[in-house]
């Protein structure tokens, strides 16, 4: 009988224990770096375990912060502790429409509303009468809540939840995340003072806090030895570099892990790293291309692949492509949503012309920018 292809090589892992710590979901159950701000979310969400009314937060900061781990870490804590405290989570790349947001609170509140053959109003009012026989208080994130922007249906349901909390005897928490820092001046003040009225703000990290944060997931994630001792010095000193976001340093770590793995040798070199930067460095454009704008778009094709560029330039540049120019306060807002996914470095130079002025440089390779943003043409 001939040998069947799945047979023989090793079984036995020479790099990870177990990969899945390194996995983007998987919530660690430490967070170097995060005090202050889980702190903040504890705060804002304690009154729950005694009966009372939780403060609803924003959080705020670019991609890669630890927004998204620290907000489940601290509802899974809460939901440990308390059994008065249950927590929907809801990405709203998935769930983008005002429809589609009530339809899934009221169901995880206990009320079967399918999402088709139902009208909005109508999963309002279910999702109201849910609420009143609940025996917990729900808290109810909403990941990448710009999303909703997109649409116009996003201040209709912020009135929505704003009646709910206004109304709500029980409480009913929500938490709002966001990589853009002026989601909230997009918002109105009632919304705003209710909806957000605490905001959080996490800061990219810094070259160490990314090398204790590596060093905490890759003892779980791989054996002892297994990483040379440059290893994590390399990914923590790249994912700085683009923007202290800690997925691009994990997910180096990860994808180097295979490759040493595939390689049958013993140890996770600098050269595995080098060898899956590139791929890495696209993968955060890969995630957030479906959220831009068709000028943040083509603003992003401007930008050139090893220099930077004067936004003074830039902004010409672009209005030189379009026959309606954009507003200076547009471009800004349309290069700090650039920033906050980590795709563009923009930072201050002294004075320019007409006061001060950022240069631009990519944070992702152009070759990925031009493949990607070609395809979703
Ligand atoms: N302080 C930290 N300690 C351990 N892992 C972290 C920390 N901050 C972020 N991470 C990890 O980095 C990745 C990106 O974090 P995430 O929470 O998704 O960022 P954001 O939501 O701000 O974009 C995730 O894999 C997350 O587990
Ligand atoms: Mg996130």
């Amino acid at each position: 009988m001939s040998k069947n292809i799945f047979e023989g090589g090793s079984e036995e892992n020479l790099i990870f224990r177990d990969e899945r710590f390194l996995y983007p979901e998987f919530v660690p159950e430490k967070l170097p770096h995060r005090d202050a701000e889980i702190d903040s979310l504890v705060f804002a969400l304690k009154p729950i375990t005694a009966g009372k009314k939780p403060q609803n937060s924003i959080v705020l900061g670019r991609s890669g912060t630890g927004k998204t781990a620290a907000v489940k870490y601290v509802l899974k804590e809460l939901e440990e502790f308390s059994d008065r405290a249950k927590s929907l989570y809801l990405n709203c790349f998935e769930f983008n429409t005002r429809h589609g947001v009530l339809t899934e609170i009221s169901n995880f509140l206990g009320e079967p509303t399918p999402r088709r053959g139902i009208a909005t109003d109508e999963a309002y009012s279910k999702l109201l009468a849910a609420l009143k026989r609940a025996s917990f208080t729900p808290i109810i994130v909403l990941d990448e809540v710009d999303q909703l922007l997109q649409g116009n249906e996003a201040s209709k349901l912020f009135y929505d939840l704003l009646r709910v909390v206004e109304h709500e005897k029980n409480g009913f928490g929500l938490v709002l995340i966001s990589n853009d820092f002026s989601f909230s001046t997009k918002l109105d003040a009632r919304v705003k003072s209710s909806l957000a009225h605490q905001s959080i703000t996490f800061e990219p990290y810094s070259p160490m806090q990314l090398k204790d944060i590596l060093r905490e997931r890759a003892q779980y994630a791989f054996h002892p030895n297994a990483l040379d001792k440059e290893a994590i010095n390399v990914a923590a000193a790249h994912a700085a570099k683009l923007g202290g976001d800690a997925r691009i340093a994990i997910e180096s770590l990860l994808k180097a892990g295979r490759l040493a793995e595939r390689e049958n040798v013993k140890k996770l070199l600098p050269q595995h790293l080098q060898q899956v930067f590139a791929e890495v460095d696209a993968s955060g454009l890969k995630k957030y291309v479906s959220s831009l704008s068709e000028h943040e778009r083509n603003l992003l094709l401007l930008v050139p692949s090893s220099s930077e560029i004067g936004s003074g330039e830039l902004l010409e540049k672009y209005s030189a492509s379009v026959d309606t120019p954009l507003t200076p306060r547009s471009f800004r807002s349309m290069l700090s949503k650039l920033e906050s996914l980590n795709l563009i470095r923009a930072n201050f130079t002294g004075k320019g012309v007409r006061g001060r002025t950022k240069k631009i440089s990519l944070l992702v390779p152009k070759a990925a920018v031009l493949r990607e943003l070609d395809q979703t043409k």
